[in-house]
């Protein structure tokens, strides 16, 4: 379980964060929704590591992150895909599949391979393809795949959905929601396509000007017509 307790941050005089407190279950897909600039990727950025936060603490499994680096996060079980599919486009599926299991303890084998390319078969075909030769949806995937080398407990999973097409996006998610219960993932989820996400999610935090608005399970937040016009767009 994920426990961010009190979290405060910002850039300067610009305050992103101001007291946000949640917790993200074990084996659950907890939703992180709100308009542009509610701080949403900075509240990813903060959990694992590459922001710094003024005040507050971030628990996972009751040990404490907050003054973890990022590149210790992997060995802890935290794995954070960030906005923008970053693959490293000169080197093949497989070779940006292997960097996913570096920080980790002990090395990858064959059976973290085919794990991933049994969850993900598209990238199983294009193995020894360059990723600069992936589709949108084929990257996105990848860095899923790539995450889940680390064999995280807790994913990290900034706006997947930017981009591609529904079917797409219901493809991802679906493969999201069986993990999940497969394997007792728990996901952390920023979307803005609140829709969707509510649609694969257990519980759903909203944000607005970097302060939670609405903490509830996401039949009850999509069921709220006010909230959903006045945050979540739908
Ligand atoms: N590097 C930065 N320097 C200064 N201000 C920043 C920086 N990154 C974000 N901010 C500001 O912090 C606030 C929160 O931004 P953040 O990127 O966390 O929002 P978001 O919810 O992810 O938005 P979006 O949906 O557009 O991705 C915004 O006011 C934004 O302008
Ligand atoms: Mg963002």
């Amino acid at each position: 379980m994920l426990t961010v307790t009190d979290l405060c941050a910002g850039y300067g005089p610009v305050r992103a964060l101001e007291g946000v407190s949640f917790t993200a279950d074990r084996g659950r897909v907890t939703a992180v929704l709100g308009a542009n600039g509610a701080g949403k990727t900075t509240l990813l950025r903060t959990v694992s590591g590459l922001h710094r936060a003024d005040r507050g603490s971030v628990e996972l499994d009751g040990k404490p992150l907050d003054r973890v680096a990022a590149e210790r996060m992997p060995a802890l079980g935290l794995a954070h895909v960030p906005e923008g599919r970053g693959v490293i486009t000169e080197l093949t599926v497989e070779e940006n599949l292997r960097l996913g299991g570096l920080g980790r303890a002990g090395s990858v084998d064959a059976a973290d391979l085919d794990r991933v390319y049994t969850l993900f078969p598209v990238l199983a075909d294009r193995r020894a393809a360059v990723a600069h030769v992936l589709s949108g949806g084929e990257r996105q995937m990848l860095v899923i795949a790539r995450a889940l080398m680390a064999r995280p407990t807790m994913l990290l999973l900034d706006e997947p959905s930017l981009g591609l097409a529904p079917r797409i996006v219901a493809q991802i998610f679906e493969l999201l929601r069986g993990l999940v219960e497969s394997e007792s993932l728990s996901v952390l989820l920023v979307e803005q396509n609140a829709r969707s996400a509510l649609s694969i999610a257990h519980r759903g935090v909203v944000l607005n000007l970097g302060r939670v608005v609405a903490d509830d399970a996401a039949e009850v937040l999509a069921a709220d017509d006010q909230l959903r016009h006045a945050y979540l767009g739908f």
